[in-house]
């Protein structure tokens, strides 16, 4: 572990007392090799930060003229969300209405605040500077972090491939707010320690564990907790590969599906019932694709329980080893390629191997049946041998596989024309590729497909 130095950091101080302005300045600059600016009400804060947003830091009284340290933290929030907020202050913050929106990222009281505020600012600083060198981290989605609340284990941003920032500390609260930050960020994954992930996962694990005992699941309730277990599957599989905590939540997930399929849902409020907040198209992809496949199997007569059990289990475990998951987007290597501006070596080979890699995980799980690892090793193969890893045609793709296949491809033509879907679009588009075989034959099947 390395620590890099950065350049001097920068703190903003609003305080409209001038002793304690001044007080405060000084502490900060004695303790810290930080630069100082100092603002001396709430206003002349925001008009700095609005000039200038240069600060790792701003620490800042509640009761000041014109505007608040309420006030001002709510900026902070909106206009700089990677700027920590420390209030130093005698306030009640549970007195105070802003703070029920958000809360500073540290409360210090007045007016014993040097070691606290030290503390404070340490811990911050610290954040901001330490960054990792290493590829032994494996990544979380924030989603199963905010299930957590308080997270017992420190959390990286990832910078580059083998570079990481840490921005969680240990024992730090993630909850919604938390949550709705990072995603304004666009970051849905943090990384952790390989071995503290371990353990993270089985605290993870545990609470799905007593979720499912829980019966009176509403639809909604099953869809959005299997959508968040598939997160998981996918987190720990591209992780750690097989584990026993894999194949428990695995089946958990398996069992919520299959619950939803019995409970005769309708398909398209299940499609379109998509948990926005958790911003993770695999697990979505992942989720859904149970009822599609169920669906075209029962169209075509095939459907039994067990059908529907090799149909829940491959599509939970299709994606999962895709070390990027926002890849379960391509279909094939030249949608890859053409949609990557840079696309590694690495990244590549990655998505090329992932049929294989998966059907390997899935049979080292404990009595399944053989034609799952088929069905996920031949998903991205096609009708006329065009498809990926074997270039297998008609003739030798499984016939559960053409249907896996086939709903595979509705389920992502349907993300891509949402509203606008039509059946006969799909089967306009697929004519000609679907020419022989059970291809042919589940197409035909097709024209009656309704989503309802
Ligand atoms: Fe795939
Ligand atoms: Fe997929």
């Amino acid at each position: 572990m390395s620590t890099t130095a950065g350049p001097k950091p920068r703190i903003l101080v609003a305080e409209d007392e001038p002793e304690l302005l001044e007080i405060i300045s000084f502490f900060i600059e004695s303790e810290f090799n930080a630069e100082v600016v100092i603002a001396e009400d709430g206003e002349k804060a925001k008009a700095i930060l609005e000039k200038d947003s240069n600060f790792q830091i701003v620490v800042s009284d509640y009761n000041m003229p014109k505007l608040t340290g309420g006030g001002l933290l709510l900026y902070v929030r909106k206009a700089h969300p990677n700027i920590k907020f420390i209030l130093v202050s005698a306030v009640n913050p549970k007195s105070v209405q802003e703070f029920k929106i958000s809360s500073p990222d540290a409360i210090v009281e007045k007016p014993q605040f040097n070691d606290p505020l030290k503390d404070a600012i340490q811990k911050f600083l610290t954040t901001k500077e330490e960054t990792i060198e290493s590829e032994d981290y494996i990544r979380v989605a924030i989603s199963q972090l905010a299930r957590l609340g308080t997270v017992n284990y420190a959390l990286y941003a990832k910078l580059s491939e083998n570079k990481f920032l840490k921005v969680l500390h240990e024992n730090e609260f993630f909850g919604t707010e938390e949550l709705s930050r990072f995603h304004a960020k666009k970051i849905n994954y943090l990384y952790i320690d390989r071995e503290n992930g371990k353990s993270l996962f089985k605290i993870l694990l545990d609470k799905y564990l007593q979720n499912f005992q829980n019966t009176n699941f509403t639809p909604v309730d099953l869809i959005t907790t299997c959508d968040e277990i598939s997160t998981a599957i996918h987190d720990m599989a591209a992780g750690f590969g097989f584990s026993e905590e894999l194949e428990t939540i695995t089946k958990i997930g398996v069992d919520m599906a299959l619950k939803t399929i019995s409970s005769d849902p309708n398909l398209r409020a299940l499609l379109e019932n998509v948990n926005i907040a958790s911003g993770n198209y695999l697990a979505i992809h992942s989720s859904r694709l149970p009822y599609l496949a169920n669906h075209i199997a029962k169209m075509m007569g095939w459907d039994s329980d067990s059908t529907a059990y090799k149909m829940a289990l491959a599509s939970l475990l299709h994606d999962s080893t895709l070390h990027n998951p926002i890849h379960a987007k391509y279909e094939n290597e030249s949608d890859l390629v053409n949609a990557s501006a840079e696309l590694s070596k690495k990244d590549y080979d990655d998505f090329v191997g992932h049929t294989k890699r998966s059907a390997e995980l899935v049979v080292q799980f404990k009595g399944i049946p053989p034609d799952v690892d088929v069905i996920i090793s031949q998903h991205h193969e096609r009708c006329d041998g065009t498809g990926f890893p074997n270039k297998l045609n008609h003739v030798r793709i499984a016939p559960l596989s053409c249907v896996f296949i086939i709903a595979h491809e509705l389920l992502c033509f349907y993300e891509k024309t949402k509203d606008q879907f039509k059946i006969e679009d799909f089967i306009a588009l697929r004519q000609n590729d679907y020419s022989a075989g059970y291809f042919k034959k589940i197409l035909i099947e097709l024209a009656l497909f309704k989503l309802e």
